[in-house]
């Protein structure tokens, strides 16, 4: 066990350290944690369970933290599998244990577990609702989309504790020291992403609400400065930069792409630009790029034509783009072609579906490879989105 938040509220989750990849798509270097809470009163409350990968050593936890105790209630803020995973096996260990959840967590339980009769057992909570497990007060609120429609956090009215679900969660095992906010925006956007207009209406509640620790189902509890986190979390749901900075993604299919998007970076920082970000798409993290052009003002794309479309790297970016409802930014394009280029036209079409996108001009085209009769456009470029 790793952390007592109080003296009656345990940590009991798990840290993952060999999955392969989040969600089957994310790389996580340095694994992820799927986090669980016991809290201990007259009525003892286990909040949310683990992937089923973890079960053993999760039910370890939650065992040597009952202390022969038997828990009363399992409550259910999330249901997708990495944190229902285990919820059956828990169930059928301790057969006197209510489920509390949201309705629609409830219709989902039957979805996931058809082959387990658990309704009998199951609690259906609802906006403000509490329960009472002696001093322990928990009520909960809805937040639906944040990341799925059943969702509810919970927060215990004692010791001022917020159980946040995917809120404030982050990559990363716990057993890795590192730095919040770089793995917390890669997980924010894209698994959030999306669902700005709900972290704002979760936001909106958390507000009313005198919060001393932030327990999410991934990553550390939060305890100090809890307006650093709130802050950026309103940032982001806003789909507002948080830094100044141009972020260049390029897609080079020979390397002729590659050296125009690496001159223009030098062309922007020789103009003052305050951070210049630059990525492979072909080579780098998907999910690093789509978590710069959120965090930064202005962005650059540059990108091969390909079978009389647009190079499919660049492609998948901007479809993961569009579907994150990336807005609100200032936008520059380079294409490339050898003999009929297109990808500007497809890069354009696909940018005119976001809102609120200001395309920079003039878009550049180059011919296999920058030369000297580019320099005009590339230049006339730079200055405008050094501005
Ligand atoms: Fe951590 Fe949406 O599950």
């Amino acid at each position: 066990m790793k952390y007592n938040i109080t003296q009656t509220i345990k940590y009991i989750g798990v840290d993952d350290t060999d999955l392969d990849l989040f969600e089957s798509q994310y790389i996580i270097p340095n694994g992820v944690s799927y986090n669980s809470y016991i809290i201990i009163d007259q009525k003892i409350a286990i909040m949310d369970s683990v992937d089923s990968r973890k079960y053993d050593e999760w039910a370890a936890n939650v065992a040597n933290a009952l202390e022969g105790r038997t828990p009363d209630y399992l409550i259910v803020q999330h249901m997708e599998p990495d944190h229902s995973g285990s919820l059956s096996r828990i169930a059928t260990l301790y057969p006197k244990m209510k489920i509390v959840a949201s309705e629609r967590a409830i219709k989902m339980l039957t979805q996931f577990f058809y082959e387990c009769d658990l309704l009998d057992r199951t609690i259906a909570v609802k906006e403000g609702d509490t329960l009472a497990l002696g001093t322990h007060i928990l009520q909960f609120y809805m937040a639906p989309m944040v990341h799925w429609p059943e969702v509810m956090v919970t927060y215990e009215q004692s010791e001022k504790i917020l159980f946040s679900a995917d809120a404030w969660g982050k990559f990363g095992a716990l057993c890795h020291d590192e730095e919040w906010a770089c793995e917390a925006r890669r997980y924010y956007f894209n698994i959030c992403g999306k669902y700005g207009q709900p972290v704002q209406t979760l936001l909106k509640k958390a507000k009313a609400l005198d919060i001393a620790h932030i327990c999410p189902l991934h990553g550390p509890i939060l305890s100090d400065n809890l307006s650093y986190y709130i802050g950026l979390y309103d940032t982001w749901s806003r789909y507002e930069s948080e830094a100044k900075g141009v972020f260049i993604a390029y897609a080079s299919i020979h390397g002729g792409t590659a050296v125009a998007a690496h001159k223009f970076a030098d062309m922007l920082k020789e103009r003052g630009v305050e951070k210049v970000s630059i990525m492979d798409l072909c080579r780098d993290d998907m999910a690093e790029a789509v978590e710069d052009a959120f965090k930064y003002d202005r962005m650059v794309i540059a990108a091969s034509s390909y079978d009389a479309s647009l190079f499919p790297p660049m492609y998948d970016f901007l479809h993961h783009l569009q579907l994150k409802g990336f807005q609100k930014r200032r936008v520059g394009i380079i294409e490339n072609g050898s003999w009929a280029p297109c990808a500007g036209r497809v890069m354009r079409g696909m940018l005119e579906q976001m809102k609120d996108i200001e395309i920079a001009e003039p878009m550049v085209t180059i011919l296999s490879r920058l030369k000297p009769e580019n320099n005009e456009a590339m230049e006339t470029l730079a200055d405008t989105l050094a501005k």
